[in-house]
């Protein structure tokens, strides 16, 4: 039996009816359209599905959705302001800091996170603070140097 859920992605508001165990992430995907955020493993493993929640990241693969009664989500579709990129897309574009691109949204959003959380003091620190969120190409170098640019 669905449940009623109200919350407000990217700045718009919701009034939603979702099923109890649907992932946030599914939500996001499946009842809102918003494909940007990615399912890589759904468990938890692979930081692909990370958005933000009142500003926090999130696994959201790991968050049942009917958790989210009254929060704020945003989305990789939410971080740019109209036609201007976020500081830290543009970074990931100056430094490749990407192959496929599967990962990307997911990196993106927890590279937000780390400087907005204080840990992009160091690359030992950056490299920890990102270290849930895997890319099979290899692309961390030029992932840290992006962070590192928006940092500075
Ligand atoms: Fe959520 Fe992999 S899809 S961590």
């Amino acid at each position: 039996e669905k449940v009623p859920l109200k919350l407000e992605v990217n700045g718009v508001k919701h009034k939603l009816s979702v099923e109890p165990r649907t992932t946030l992430l599914d939500l996001l995907r499946e009842q809102l359209h918003l494909t940007g955020t990615k399912k890589g493993c759904d468990y938890g493993q692979c930081g692909a599905c990370t958005v933000h929640v009142d500003g926090n990241r999130i696994n959201s693969c790991l968050t049942l959705a009917v958790m989210q009664e009254g929060r704020k989500i945003t989305t990789i579709e939410g971080l740019a302001n109209g036609d201007n990129l976020h500081p830290m897309q543009e970074a990931f574009l100056k430094h490749d800091g990407f192959q496929c691109g599967y990962c990307t949204p997911g990196q993106i959003m927890s590279a937000v996170a780390c400087i907005r959380e204080g840990h992009a003091n160091s690359e030992g620190e950056i490299r920890e603070f990102m270290s849930g969120n895997i890319c099979r190409c290899g692309a961390y170098s030029n992932i840290v140097a992006a962070i590192q640019e928006v940092k500075n």
